[in-house]
């Protein structure tokens, strides 16, 4: 267990004793703090961390009582030891009582003093690793939850499991709503570092000014504001894994500083002299065209190949063709649930509209759409029009024409654009595939043909007749 303890606190009148307990104490390389007084230690308490308080029974001023239930009344957390003078069976009952964790009554032998620290910093460590499984319980990240049968999404799957259990740093890339949350939660989860903590920043949240003190920690006084000593983020994810989400955004400066403690692990809390070292897996994750961002000299192009070990890229929902339905059906049944309606299908005018739209904001867009239909529905299956009016954001989004990002191949960008205009085209025309094959000067086969190469659904449609009356909103 790599866990470092806070300090202990030490409460006591007499000098000797407190020489002797910290002795002791430190010699087993714990670390101490220690006052003269109750008065001192609850002003203590309320600016540093401890992990226990060992207090003396009868104390000048307030007594190692009246301390004990101030203390549980703020802090009721924290364990504290009570010495007491003489062995006799009721101020032992007192103490426990009263709150305390356990007695010593003097005179005692070291042993006993360092059995009873010992099971409070055991207790610490067990409530520390309780707030972190329920962390990940909260979060439960499992490749179920990665939901798609399309060939991208199948050998996504299989990549994380390739590469979850390798110490490998992963920089995962994809549009917004892509799911890269979801996938760096999975590479913990199925990785020999599940049991420990899973550690997420989000560098784009968090101003640029604290993201350092954050991540690596702070020294007490190191900065306005730095009233008492602050662990990093990367000491609370030691032996576990940490998640940088939007790493395109981090500042130059603390790029650099990322940068050396991906050479070797080591790191110096802000204000701090001391050099620290943890072992932590990096994971990352940003929205952003990397590439271009490098380019600009917003991103450091040595600190992209350090974390461009394994490279993920998720592919926007529009190339993932039939997975918009699978999806829409997913998120159907799990809002289903929570929302406690039964509407348990999607018409079919309503699924070719969902098909048709270009989904710039992915798999959260298709979320909300779908926890939004299901609210404003009213039959048993979602029609069209408890859907958004999606031409207009189409409109929108063919406002800009197709600008190279760099990322993509020539081939890569004619697709794209092609994508975009039959689905353009097919909104005009209510997803008819006649009427859009007539606009675009094609066949009807060549459109579908098309539809198919470039992962568009066609609905599964059957072939019409040649001149067969098209319906609104069908095939
Ligand atoms: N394949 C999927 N199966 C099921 N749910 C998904 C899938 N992909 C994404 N989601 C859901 O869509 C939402 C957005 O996913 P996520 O937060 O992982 O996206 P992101 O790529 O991190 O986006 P951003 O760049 O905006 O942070 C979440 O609610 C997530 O659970
Ligand atoms: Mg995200």
């Amino acid at each position: 267990m790599s866990l470092r303890l806070p300090p202990v606190l030490v409460v006591d009148d007499e000098k000797n004793m407190r020489l002797s307990l910290k002795t002791v104490l430190t010699d087993e390389r714990y670390s101490v703090r220690t006052v003269e007084s109750a008065e001192e230690a609850l002003e203590l308490l309320a600016r540093e961390d401890f992990f226990m308080v060992i207090t003396d029974a009868r104390l000048g001023g307030m007594t190692g009582y009246e301390f004990l239930s101030k203390s549980r009344a703020r802090w009721p957390d924290m364990p504290v030891l009570m010495i007491t003078a003489y062995a006799t069976p009721k101020l032992a009952v007192e103490a426990i009582q009263a709150g305390a964790i356990d007695y010593l009554a003097k005179p005692f032998a070291p042993e006993e003093l360092l059995h009873a620290v010992a099971r409070c910093g055991e207790r610490y460590r067990l409530l520390r690793e309780n707030a972190n499984l329920r962390a990940r319980a909260s979060e439960a990240y499992s490749l179920e939850q990665i939901v798609g049968e399309c060939a991208k999404m199948r050998e996504l799957r299989q990549l994380i499991q390739t590469v979850a259990p390798t110490a490998a740093r992963v920089l995962i890339l994809g549009e917004s709503g892509t799911g890269k949350e979801l996938v760096a939660g999975a590479l913990h989860g199925l990785s020999q570092r599940s049991r420990s903590s899973y550690v997420r920043i989000n560098c784009a949240a968090i101003p640029e000014t604290l993201l350092e003190s954050e991540l690596f920690g702070h020294e007490k006084g190191a900065f306005t504001g730095a009233l008492k000593q602050k662990l990093g983020r990367v000491e609370e994810a030691d032996g576990g894994t940490i998640f940088l989400d939007e790493i395109a955004d981090m500042s130059r400066p603390l790029q650099a500083k990322l940068l050396r403690f991906l050479e070797d692990g080591t790191f110096r809390r802000v204000g701090g002299t001391q050099e620290l070292k943890v072992s932590v897996r990096l994971l990352a994750a940003t929205n952003r065209d990397i590439v271009e961002a490098i380019r600009e000299d917003q991103f450091r192009e040595d600190l992209f190949h350090r974390l461009n070990v394994v490279q993920f890229r998720l592919s926007p929902l529009r190339e993932r063709g039939d997975d918009v339905s699978i999806l829409a059906e997913y998120f159907l049944r799990n809002f289903g649930v929570s929302l406690n309606k039964n509407t348990r299908t999607i018409s079919r005018a309503a699924r070719q509209k969902l098909l048709s739209h270009h989904w710039p904001g992915n798999v959260r867009e298709l979320r909300n759409v779908i926890e939004r239909a299901l609210i404003l529905e009213t039959t048993s299956e979602i029609q069209p029009g408890s859907l958004p009016d999606f031409q207009i954001e189409a409109r929108l989004h063919k406002a800009s024409p197709p600008k190279p990002t760099g990322a993509e191949s020539l081939d890569e960008m004619m697709a794209n654009y092609e994508r975009d205009l039959i689905t353009g085209i097919l909104e005009q025309n209510h997803f008819s595939l006649t009427r859009s094959a007539e606009q675009l000067k094609i066949s009807r086969h060549a459109l579908r043909y098309r539809m198919q190469r470039l992962n568009l659904s066609t609905g599964n449609e059957p072939e019409e007749p040649p001149g067969a009356a098209v319906k609104e909103g069908s095939a």
